[in-house]
């Protein structure tokens, strides 16, 4: 998922274009607006968390894009792409190095594993989206 802060500030095509260049093949994308009560579905598991009430204003304040992406090893692969949640510690040249200004407004989302890659595209895109 491409964040509010990073469509926003103009970069999804530039965004986009460092993902397929890495390799990643786009099966469904989409421009979308999350509700508050979707983006804490989304982020279940960090609800009890201090930050969940300004991860969820942040994840509503804009329109995000989600996307399937396929690849080999995609969960790993892309987690060094976008680099660490903290910008300052992502390495030069990831996503959130080049294109994210805060921990909260960190520009990308990727999921953390196979299991929630699934349950995560569920969440986004319908079975006729992905054929
Ligand atoms: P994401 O799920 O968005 O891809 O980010 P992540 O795996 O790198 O980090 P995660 O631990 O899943 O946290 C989700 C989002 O919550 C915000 N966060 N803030 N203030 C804090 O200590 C803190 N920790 C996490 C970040 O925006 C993070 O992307
Ligand atoms: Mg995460």
């Amino acid at each position: 998922m491409i964040k509010p802060d990073a469509v926003a500030n103009g970069y999804t095509g530039k965004i986009i274009d460092q993902i397929i260049q890495a390799g990643f093949s786009i099966q469904a994308m989409k421009y979308l607006r999350l509700s508050r009560e979707s983006a804490g579905a989304f982020y279940e598991i960090h609800r009890e968390r201090p930050f969940f009430n300004d991860l969820v204003d942040f994840m509503t304040s804009g329109t995000i894009v989600a996307a399937i992406l396929v690849k080999e090893n995609a969960v790993a692969d892309f987690r060094n792409l976008i680099g660490a949640t903290d910008p300052q510690k992502a390495a030069p040249g990831t996503i959130r190095n080049l294109y994210a200004k805060s921990i909260d407004a960190n520009a990308m989302h990727g999921s953390d594993s196979d299991e929630n890659a699934a349950i995560e595209a569920g969440f986004f895109f319908s079975a006729l989206e992905r054929f």
